[in-house]
């Protein structure tokens, strides 16, 4: 008995501890890649780092860029994008996070993303650009 709720003392820390990249992975990866798909077809969401140039150059300030992102994920629209994506892939479904969690992942991913030395391929014809990875 003692050993079950120790346990279960063990997974709910696991639980409240989970880091923002932890986070990022289990609510965000499946649709925004952190690399290059194998096919582009399969991509149903633009690449993470293609996404925070985007909210990089329109909220260079960190508090900016995750209060935009906190409130984007809550309840995405057309009007608010700031990636050229939607026509692409269609509107990000709204997804049910509170505020403390989607904070963790915004920071994680401000901090992450775009990664050093990343350019936006802004011309036609160039590699990434070519390879479907940004919109
Ligand atoms: C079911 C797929 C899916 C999941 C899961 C998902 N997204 Fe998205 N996301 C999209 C698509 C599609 C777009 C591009 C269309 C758009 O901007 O709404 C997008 C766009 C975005 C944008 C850019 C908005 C802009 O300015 O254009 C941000 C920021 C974003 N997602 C953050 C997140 C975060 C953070 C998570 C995890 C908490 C997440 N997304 C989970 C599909 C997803």
């Amino acid at each position: 008995m003692k050993k079950i709720l120790l346990i279960g003392i063990f997974l709910a820390s696991l639980f409240a501890q989970q880091s923002g990249k932890e986070l990022f992975e289990a609510n965000c990866m499946a649709c925004h890649a952190t690399k290059k798909p194998q096919n582009k077809k399969d991509m149903t969401a633009p690449a993470i780092m293609g996404v925070m140039y985007h909210v990089k150059q329109r909220y260079p300030n960190k508090a900016d860029a995750v209060r935009f992102i906190v409130d984007y994920v809550k309840n995405p629209s057309p009007q608010k994008a700031l990636c050229p994506s939607v026509k692409r892939f269609g509107l990000m479904p709204k997804l049910d996070l509170d505020d403390k969690t989607l904070t963790k992942i915004a920071e994680y991913i401000y901090d992450n993303y775009p990664p050093q030395g990343f350019k936006h391929p802004k011309g036609k014809g160039m590699g990434m650009k070519r390879m479907g990875m940004f919109n």
